[in-house]
């Protein structure tokens, strides 16, 4: 039985079971938080809290409730646990630093200019080379295919040489096996992933686990490092983010970024700008494999804009894959990698006619919303891009879709990854059948973002429209 009073008044509702002194810990699965948080508001509806030992967290789960969490002037980034634990590993790095700290705020001026439409542009050919190199290597396999890891390697090289201008591999190379700084990252973001009940034991039995975590966090900044070593100032070169923070001083205060700065970016691009875009295009595939109609559409669009070959497509081409980009919009409405987000608020509130106090922790947590009936209709939970063309539903609130976050901290990165993932995605679908393995289960790990675990699928070359 739930527990609620009269609203106001009041407590808010909370999971049977709560033990003193632990709280909920038994109500949610703790490798898998989010999921769990939103299978509960099946049971617990739109707003609930949960308390883990002294630390309280209120969680919602409605489109309606979210729209009141958007404004800058009355909320605040939290941050939650997965991402304080990142600090370990990204500093001082964008995602993780305080909207109050002085460094953030030079450093978001300083990026925010390689996120425009023009530095866009820049990035384009990198995406189709790397784009095609995979093409390239699954057009020699056998078939089957290892689309979550391949997934991670393709956007790793891609903000590696976009953002950065280094090469990591080349992923038609037939000797590379699978990328080593890819392995670092995902241990890194599976340690910040640990259950809060584990994190505890740090100090002591886990200590051995602490210092392998910490050996590869210096590795990771040790690949920073070279990068900015790497450096060569070079006005022929494109104005790449590594080339931002290294010659551009803050348009505010004249100052330039410090080396440590730069590298705690440079690690936290490596690993926001990656996991997030391989998990959107690893479910994307998923959900594809399921609807040849969708595909369909796709390719014809892809005919109507490229003559059918994506190896042409321009910069301004892919914006015109408008279809294409509502398959991307409502892969990322079922399966928002991002999990959701944390806020404050600034001032004593009120949620749900709910008390909610200033400072307390409130999570939005995006899969539950993203499915809301009451904002998507009685078929949220069915993949159907068509919702998002133009006039196709009613207005929907503000809060009813918001995958790359809200206000001053929502994603920097999101241009970048809709692009990126529009064309990887009209290449693959242009040149492969999809087959779902029939054996695989869906499975959603989190490491910090959701992605499926262990996805493999069959890719069947079309060879008529070989890329
Ligand atoms: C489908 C892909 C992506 C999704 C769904 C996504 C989602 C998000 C979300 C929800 C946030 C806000 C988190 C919060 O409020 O706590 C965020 C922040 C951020 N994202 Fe992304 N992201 C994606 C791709 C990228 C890419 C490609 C890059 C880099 C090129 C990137 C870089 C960042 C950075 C640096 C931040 C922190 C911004 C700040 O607080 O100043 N993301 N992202």
């Amino acid at each position: 039985m739930w527990r609620s009073r009269a609203v106001d008044v009041a407590k808010l509702p909370s999971p049977p079971g709560r033990l003193p002194v632990l709280g909920d810990v038994l109500s949610i699965n703790p490798r898998k938080p989010v999921q769990s948080m939103a299978k509960l508001s099946e049971s617990a509806g739109p707003i609930y809290e949960l308390r883990f030992g002294p630390t309280k967290m209120v969680i919602i789960n409605s489109a309606e409730l979210a729209d009141a969490v958007q404004s800058d002037a009355e909320w605040e980034k939290e941050f939650g646990p997965p991402i304080r634990r990142l600090r370990a590993v990204a500093r001082t790095g964008l995602i993780v630093a305080s909207t109050q700290d002085p460094q953030w705020a030079a450093a978001h001026r300083v990026l925010m200019p390689g996120f425009t439409r023009e530095a866009m542009g820049l990035y384009h050919p990198v995406m189709m080379d790397v784009v095609g190199e995979l093409v390239r290597k699954w057009q020699r396999g056998n078939g089957a295919v290892d689309v979550a890891g391949d997934m991670n390697s393709l956007t790793l090289e891609v903000i590696a040489r976009a953002g950065f201008g280094h090469r990591f591999t080349s992923l038609d190379n037939p000797v590379e096996k699978s990328l080593p700084v890819v392995t670092l990252m995902l241990d890194a973001l599976r340690y910040a992933s640990r259950p809060v009940s584990i994190g505890l034991l740090d100090s002591t039995i886990g200590r051995a686990a602490q210092q392998r975590h910490l050996h590869k966090v210096a590795e990771l900044h040790r690949i920073a490092e070279d990068m900015i070593d790497g450096h060569r100032s070079d006005a022929s070169e494109p104005p790449n983010l590594l080339r931002r923070m290294m010659e551009t001083p803050d348009p505010e205060t004249g100052q330039p970024l410090s080396r440590t700065v730069v590298r705690d970016q440079i690690v936290t691009f490596l690993i926001a700008g990656h996991e997030t875009s391989a998990g959107t295009l690893a479910f994307a595939l998923h959900l594809l494999a399921d609807r040849p109609d969708v595909v369909a559409r796709v390719r014809q669009e892809i005919g109507t804009i490229a003559d059918g070959d994506p190896t042409t497509l321009s910069y301004e081409q892919v914006a015109k894959l408008r279809y294409l980009r509502r398959v991307v919009d409502e892969a990322l409405r079922l399966w928002p990698v991002a999990g959701g987000y944390f806020r404050r608020p600034k001032q004593d509130t009120h949620l749900g006619g709910y008390r909610i106090k200033r400072g307390e922790c409130v999570y939005v947590n995006l899969l539950a919303i993203h499915r809301d009936k009451a904002a998507w209709g009685p078929d949220a939970d069915r993949f159907e891009p068509d919702r998002f063309a133009p006039n196709a539903t009613p207005q929907r609130t503000a809060g009813a879709y918001k995958p790359f976050g809200i206000g001053i901290r929502s994603c920097i990165g999101r241009q970048f990854a809709i692009h990126e993932i529009v064309l990887a995605l009209a290449h693959v679908l242009n040149a492969f059948d999809l087959e779902s393995d029939s054996a695989y289960r869906l499975e959603i790990d989190e490491l910090v973002t959701l992605k499926p675990t262990g996805l493999r699928m069959r890719l069947r070359s079309r060879d008529s429209h070989l890329a």
